[in-house]
């Protein structure tokens, strides 16, 4: 199939990618054109494993191709998915500016029978509000809502194998040609109408991170109880009704999604007239979890004002160098606030996005010389299989607080060290 996408941000081009895969040829839309004159010379502008590789195999056989004029991807296509992003409004919810501007350019251009995909993330009415402003310029154009529930760092895997494909729709023939496009796939198809697929979205991502919350609880409640929850956690995981994902306590969960799409679902609540008490609560337990590194550091060592304090991880998880609301950078920001000097690593993530950034070190030993204390932010497995009596020679103190329980706290006591886990 000729297929479309608008925007080659993260979801348009893994999207892209993962749709050249199937066997479509895809004609994408980038108006950045610095971003379009690295996609066509074969170069992924993020570091998305696999990503760059299919991007040039596909690119050099013509499945793929890109274009700074998104009317040069309307006369290729006639499924053009738009995957532009939805910044958080001041009103909390989803801004859908970049996707009103770009389909009301295209909409004249539109010939009948084309089917608009909408893959991003949208409050819930965007379809039908979609359908109208298209239908003022042209006619016999349908809008399907398509979301995506791609994870960074595992999102080509994420795009052919999903758990659930979800098509919202009114209109019969619309809906089946974007089956179609998915027939490669085997995975269920959920066909349901535009505002539950809306919903499924961020009612997916709000029950993720809500769990991570959980998580997050039932380990501040070990530290008050002076428990290890370890063993609490995966035997509560082992309940097939359970499961053992999205269980790991940590410094709090960040990225582009689910501290957007939380906030958007409770104020799409409360626009509706109600309050999403379990939400909000899950989004106070995240707000704070940051803090409890800093009081287990300050517990250790006191005030941290010019203590040396070493940061490992600076991405909002591992396998990705997006720090987009990571808590490795609300740790950080606190820290230097409280005057500690703060010297951070992460294997790919080269800054944290701060005005002022924290010194940043070339290695992860070289982060912790002379440390009176280190922080491990981010789950990036190199971290567990750090050798720890070189990281206790090169270090000034012996606090490590494992933010992420990569640690086994025996092995790091052994060595020396006064380790302090999440729970543990
Ligand atoms: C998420 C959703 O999983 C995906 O379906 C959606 O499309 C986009 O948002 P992503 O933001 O890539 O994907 O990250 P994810 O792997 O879901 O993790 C989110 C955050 O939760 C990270 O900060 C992660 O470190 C944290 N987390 C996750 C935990 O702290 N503990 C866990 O057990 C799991």
């Amino acid at each position: 199939m000729d297929v479309g996408v608008i925007g080659a941000g993260y979801v348009g081009l893994v999207t892209a990618v993962g749709l050249a895969s199937l066997g479509h040829r895809v004609s994408v839309g980038e108006r950045d054109p610095e971003r379009l004159e690295q996609l066509q010379s074969g170069r992924s502008p993020i570091f998305e494993d696999g990503l760059e590789s299919l991007l040039v195999e596909h690119s050099a056989t013509g499945a793929l191709s890109f274009y700074g004029d998104n009317n040069d991807v309307l006369k290729r296509a006639g499924i053009v998915v738009i995957a532009l992003p939805t910044p958080q409004g001041t009103d909390g919810q989803a801004d859908t500016t970049f996707i009103t501007s770009a389909l009301e350019a295209m909409a004249p251009h539109m010939e009948p029978g084309t089917v608009v995909v909408l893959k991003s993330t949208v409050p819930i009415g965007t379809n039908a509000r979609m359908t109208a402003l298209i239908g003022d310029h042209a006619s016999g154009v349908t809008v399907v809502s398509n979301p995506e529930f791609l994870r960074e760092g595992r999102a080509i895997h994420d795009f052919l194998h999903p758990d659930r494909i979800v098509i919202g729709g009114s209109h019969t023939d619309s809906v089946e040609l974007v089956a179609k496009m998915y027939a490669d796939i085997d995975a269920p198809i959920v066909v349901t109408s535009p505002e539950a697929a809306e919903l499924i979205k961020y009612a997916s991502n709000a029950y993720l991170a809500t769990r991570v919350s959980f998580a997050n609880e039932i380990a501040n409640l070990g530290d008050a109880m002076g428990l290890d929850v370890h063993d609490v956690l995966e035997a509560v995981g082992l309940d097939s009704r359970i499961g053992s994902h999205f269980l790991r306590p940590g410094p709090g969960y960040g990225g582009s999604c689910f501290p957007k799409d939380t906030a958007a679902l409770v104020s799409i609540a409360d626009n509706a007239g109600y309050d999403l008490t379990l939400v909000k609560a899950a989004m106070e337990v995240n707000a704070r979890q940051p803090d409890r590194v800093i009081s287990k550091l300050n517990e250790h060592l006191g005030d941290l004002a010019d203590k040396k304090i070493a940061v490992w991880g600076i991405a909002f998880k591992a396998d990705t160098d997006d720090v987009r609301e990571s808590p490795a950078v609300r740790v950080i920001s606190q820290l230097m606030t409280l005057g500690a000097d703060v010297t951070a690593f992460d294997p790919h993530a080269s800054g944290t996005g701060l005005d002022i950034e924290p010194e940043i070190a070339e290695t992860a030993l070289g982060a912790a010389t002379n440390a009176d204390a280190l922080v491990i932010a981010t789950e990036w497995a190199d971290f567990a299989d750090a050798d720890l009596e070189m990281v206790r020679v090169a270090m000034a103190g012996n606090v490590i607080v494992d933010a992420r329980n990569m640690l086994d706290p025996k092995v790091a006591r052994s060595t020396g060290f006064h380790y302090v886990g999440m729970g543990r």
